[in-house]
């Protein structure tokens, strides 16, 4: 099993001397966080952003704030965002790629992350692309100034409009179904150039992570089923207004092993070799994302880097092996690009202990602005943004923090082991920049929080919080109701 299950304890620092400083014992927990065993290069590693430091009263800071002072400024719950981590994982996949991959390459920022326009303007400033998914994050890609050459649209039920967006904009259409080549036919026969698209396929592998988020398989919703490619590309030989330019596939996601990606990129070379000898130009090779990350301290992803290597060294050799010339590479991650990034503030509200059982301390957030712990089972670890170390000698309080929505599910963390802590105290859950605001919610009409941009102590709002106000802002109240 892939996805975390294990249980993170606190952070535990060995007893320390005066002068020694409790954060940098290897192996102990928080050395992934602030200590040695920090990996700058490859943000997917560590569980905490790569700037996150104590000040000199052991206080929790990531990107030069002090996360106390960020919960008083902006209130919590808050996304606080790391840019360096996020810069330092753009970067990660640079390099790698050219280094492990002689042709051309391009990582594709997987935007359904997180999207907003700050985020989009980072990742193009990193020289990175973006996929898409909807109108909403193709919009935000536009306007948050990603070039619509480096952008490709994605979707297993793309509407019309969808479509015709991107083709307005020159945007690549990974095409995933007859009903998307029906639309496109349309739109694109009276286009003075022919529409640039890819051709997404299940390849047919396995890998193992959660059930919802597995792609790869045969029995998926996404793509052609490989039987079906050969056909699909001869119709779309017969299409004046196609330029089949790629492939693309994706096997999953939160995924630890290589060998699933080395795997595909044999099965991608194949079908490579087929749309090739029918004609397609097919310059590029889009072998999808799925990279993990460290949520606790028992996960152990692969590097940015180890992953580059391992597929750009497996699709060089399935080219040289079938006679290929080597396409461009893209890849498309999302969770390893900027997972790492996020850590989500929250403030202590009220405490049951039940006696012989659980003690739940309550949060101002829950499943609305984290809903992977009621979906995936997903693990998380957390500290006092205050207190984040603990030593032998000090005493412990095992929790269970909740939400504070109307859901016995809503729980963000179990057997979790904080100093005992007062109500207005700030906890911090680390890693929650991928699928936590993105997938965000307004269950029990609870407004979304705001996210913070942080670098160098400067903290910049970059998505505002919404208020209960604005949640009423669609409803229409019927005259005969009123
Ligand atoms: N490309 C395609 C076509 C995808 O479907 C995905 C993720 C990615 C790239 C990026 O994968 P990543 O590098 O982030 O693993 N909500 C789930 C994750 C769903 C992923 C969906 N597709 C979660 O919270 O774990």
């Amino acid at each position: 099993m892939i996805i975390s299950q294990g249980v993170m304890p606190a952070f535990t620092a060995p007893a320390a001397t005066e002068e020694e400083c409790p954060s940098s014992g290897a192996g102990d927990p928080l050395s992934q966080c602030f200590g040695e065993d920090v990996n700058p290069l490859s943000p997917n590693c560590n569980i905490a952003p790569i700037s996150a430091r104590l000040d000199e009263q052991q206080r929790l800071m990531v990107g030069g704030c002090l996360l106390t002072e960020l919960a008083q400024t902006y209130g919590t719950p808050l996304y606080v965002l790391d840019e360096a981590t996020v810069r330092a994982a753009c970067r990660g996949y640079r390099e790698a790629l050219a280094q492990a991959y002689p042709g051309p390459s391009l990582a594709l920022y997987a935007s359904k992350a997180n999207s907003s326009l700050a985020i989009t303007a980072l990742v193009a400033s990193e020289g990175l692309g973006l996929d898409a998914v909807s109108a909403g994050e193709l919009l935000t890609a536009l306007r948050g100034g990603m070039p619509a050459e480096r952008i490709v649209l994605h979707g297993n039920n793309k509407s019309r409009q969808e479509i015709a967006l991107a083709i307005e904009h020159g945007v690549t259409v990974v095409v995933d179904n007859w009903l998307d080549l029906e639309h496109l036919a349309d739109i694109a026969s009276g286009q003075p150039t022919p529409a640039r698209l890819m051709v997404r396929f299940t390849p047919g592998i396995e890998c193992h992570t959660h059930d919802y988020i597995r792609t790869g398989h045969l029995d998926s919703k996404f793509g052609f089923d490989p039987d079906q490619l050969e056909t699909v590309l001869r119709h779309l030989s017969s299409c004046p207004w196609a330029w089949v330019d790629g492939l693309h596939a994706h096997i999953g996601s939160q995924i630890f092993e290589l060998e699933p990606h080395r795997d595909l990129a044999g099965v991608m070379a194949d079908a490579l070799a087929l749309a090739r000898s029918m004609g397609h130009p097919c310059r590029d090779l889009n072998v999808g994302g799925g990279l993990g990350i460290r949520y606790i301290q028992s996960d152990d992803p692969p590097t940015i880097q180890r992953w580059v290597e391992a597929v750009a060294g497996s699709v060089v050799r399935a080219c040289n092996s079938r006679g290929l010339a080597l396409p461009r590479l893209l890849c498309e991650p999302g969770r390893s690009l900027i997972g790492t990034a996020g850590v989500t503030l929250y403030s202590v509200g009220s405490r049951k202990a039940i006696p012989g059982g659980r003690t739940y301390l309550s949060v101002d957030g829950g499943m609305s602005d984290n809903p992977r712990p009621i979906t995936y089972n997903s693990l998380y670890t957390a500290v006092l943004a205050d207190r984040p170390l603990t030593t032998p000698s000090t005493a412990v309080d095992t929790v269970t923090l909740a939400g504070k929505h109307c859901e016995s599910g809503d729980v963000l963390l179990t057997d979790l082991q904080l100093p005992p802590c007062r109500a207005g105290e700030v906890v911090v859950v680390f890693a929650t920049g991928a699928y936590n605001a993105s997938m965000a919610s307004n269950y029990n009409r609870i407004p979304r929080p705001a996210t913070v941009l942080v670098n160098g102590g400067l903290a910049d709002v970059v998505q505002q919080r919404e208020e209960p106000e604005d949640l009423l802002r669609y409803d229409r109240l019927p005259a005969r109701l009123s």
